[in-house]
């Protein structure tokens, strides 16, 4: 399945009556399934969530845990990027060598990697050595 199509098909259902400002991501996980997601605003704004929360949710309901590859779709000129909450959401799925995709509604625009998205990314190995009492 194709990434962009299935970012751009989850983007043509997201709910941002507020925003006006339509995302849509997709995952391919390292076993080849594909999961979509778009943003979902809330009239209490800070309970809206991103295209890729809901796309990690998806996946996640599924059973599946490895992101290989993430495209996310927006409109406008300027290149929609991840934004800081949903680069440790992905990273939380994600290995230094996956695969982060940005396109407008015209295709890929650019793409870089965990590792390049996020330095220093803090993940469960932080958490080895402390633990609960
Ligand atoms: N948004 C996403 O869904 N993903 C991103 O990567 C950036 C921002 C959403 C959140 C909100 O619904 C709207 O875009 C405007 O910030």
């Amino acid at each position: 399945m194709n990434l962009f199509e299935v970012a751009l098909a989850a983007r043509e259902n997201a709910y941002a009556p507020y925003s006006g400002f339509k995302v849509g991501a997709a995952i391919r996980t390292r076993d080849g399934q594909v999961f979509g997601g778009c943003n979902v605003e809330n009239a209490a704004y800070p309970q809206g969530t991103c295209a890729e929360a809901g796309a990690i949710a998806a996946m996640a309901a599924a059973g599946a845990r490895e992101i290989a590859e993430v495209l996310v779709v927006a409109g406008g000129d300027m290149t929609v990027t991840p934004c800081g909450g949903c680069r440790q959401k992905l990273s939380e799925f994600s290995g230094d060598d996956t695969v982060i995709v940005m396109a407008g509604l015209d295709g890929e625009r650019e793409r870089t990697t965990m590792a390049d998205l996020l330095p220093g990314r803090f993940s469960v190995t932080h958490l080895d050595g402390e633990k609960h009492d």
